[in-house]
């Protein structure tokens, strides 16, 4: 069970510069449990997931969908849904909490033909409209205003209607309110542009099991021709990418030895041939990959991208390896306008940053030292963590509750690969 912060006051202290070895199993991506979550409100009846990561985020997924009427049954990873939405409106309290709570309209919306949804707000690392959301219910047949705070979606007498949405721009969650809606539509879908994630793919692979018809999956073209009805269906969430590649740049930042197991390192190509261009030793296996390094990480520039580029969500936790690499290295953030706001925390344990707009600038230090720090983001939480992995003495990091949102049972998995740190007030 994962240690969720108990109060706004717990900290996570960790006594750097111990080399990480030993084997580490990855859990169930939050990024496809969310949105696959949301299919409970289509799939009426005895919808099964494994590999759910018990987190923050899905533990608010989870009481969403209460709230709306779903019957949930959580087993150890093992969720059970059964039952239909009794109601339209999703809770304004629930819902801001979270951002990805916007996947719950396009389900919504095909279930009830309407939703109330409110408008999730901006977050940390940028404003994060949801333009495209309302753009693909527009265009498969809903009509939407917004209201006092609530998007309000609503559906005429000929219900969802097929239709072409050519993205403007890529996006995750969009693409995939436009998988999770078009697959009730009557008629046919095209998807251009569609964001090609891991999690997307996912998605896409438990509907069709369920009866759904997508295809060109993996590809940015998607076709979908709608179904009436989707069947019962058990489905095992991937594996999370971006905590694989977390724990891979703890094996290189503290010069460790790491065995990452259950993963599919297709889905990480780009990241580890970064990784082995900065000096560390990376085989792969079919669902695992050995990460382990003996040298000063060399500089790489990188820059993020969608799926398959290398990803925003692990920008800040790469920044931490350059900061003890071997000269400069720039990394230019292209997904979210603010997304640089582990570096002034980072410079606090002693590395040398200079940020212009969209690109930070690294020049490598010999060691970074223990400081007391905080969280902004989720993954801003993972970068201070592994900067203080690497670093002498201790650091203190607050805002856990970040990090609780999406990495499960960290405290333990760092403890069994040799790391000093433990959570306390
Ligand atoms: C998802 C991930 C998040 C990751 C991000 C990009 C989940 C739960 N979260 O977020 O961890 O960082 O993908 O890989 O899966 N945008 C618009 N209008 C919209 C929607 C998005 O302009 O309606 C913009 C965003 O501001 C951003 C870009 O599109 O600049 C990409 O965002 P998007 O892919 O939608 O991110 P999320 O799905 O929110």
């Amino acid at each position: 069970m994962n240690s969720f912060t108990k109060n706004n006051t717990e900290k996570i202290y960790i006594t750097g510069e111990q080399k990480l070895t030993g084997s580490v199993n990855i859990s169930g991506a939050k990024n496809a449990a969310l949105p696959l979550m949301t299919l409970s409100l289509i799939i009426n009846k005895d919808f099964n997931l494994y590999n759910v990561p018990d987190l923050a985020d899905t533990r608010l997924m989870s009481n969403l969908l209460i709230d709306l009427g779903i019957d949930i049954n959580w087993g150890k990873g093992n969720l059970t849904f059964n039952g239909k939405p009794r109601k339209d409106e999703a809770s304004y309290d629930l819902v801001r909490q979270m951002r990805a709570s916007i996947l719950v309209l396009g389900p919504l919306l095909a279930s009830k033909g309407s939703a109330k949804v409110p408008l999730p707000g901006g977050c940390a690392i940028g404003s994060r409209p949801i333009d495209l959301h309302v753009m693909v219910m527009e265009a498969l047949g809903a009509n939407v205003i917004f209201d006092r705070g609530f998007i309000i979606s609503s559906l005429g007498n000929e219900g969802l209607k097929g239709g072409v949405i050519n993205f403007p721009k890529v996006s995750v969650g969009a693409t995939e309110s436009a998988i999770m809606t078009a697959v009730l539509a009557k008629g046919q879908t095209k998807i251009f542009n569609a964001a090609r994630e891991p999690e997307v793919t996912d998605l896409a692979n438990c509907l069709n099991k369920a009866g759904a018809d997508i295809k060109g999956l993996g590809t940015g073209s998607l076709i979908i021709n709608g179904v009436k009805e989707l069947n019962k269906v058990s489905h095992s969430v991937v594996s999370d990418r971006i905590e694989a590649a977390s724990f891979a740049i703890a094996s290189s930042i503290t010069m460790g030895n790491v065995e990452i197991n259950n993963i599919n390192p297709k889905n990480l190509t780009e990241f580890t041939n970064v990784l082995k261009l900065t000096g560390s030793k990376v085989e792969i296996f079919e669902n695992s990959m050995k990460v382990s390094c003996s040298q000063k990480p060399k500089t790489h520039n990188v820059k993020t991208d969608p799926y398959p580029g290398f990803p925003t969500d692990l920008q800040a936790q790469y920044m931490a390896l350059m900061a003890i690499a071997n000269g400069k290295t720039l990394i230019r953030e292209t997904i979210f306008e603010n997304r640089f706001m582990h570096v002034p925390e980072l410079m606090r344990m002693g590395a040398k940053i200079f940020v212009n707009q969209q690109e930070a600038e690294i020049y490598g230090v010999k060691k970074l030292k223990g400081a007391k720090v905080m969280a902004s983001d989720l993954r801003a939480s993972m970068s201070l963590i592994l900067a203080a992995l690497a670093a002498s003495g201790t650091s203190e990091i607050d805002g856990l509750y970040h990090l609780d949102r999406g990495y499960e049972n960290l405290e333990d998995k760092l403890t069994d690969l040799g790391a000093i740190i433990k959570r306390s007030n």
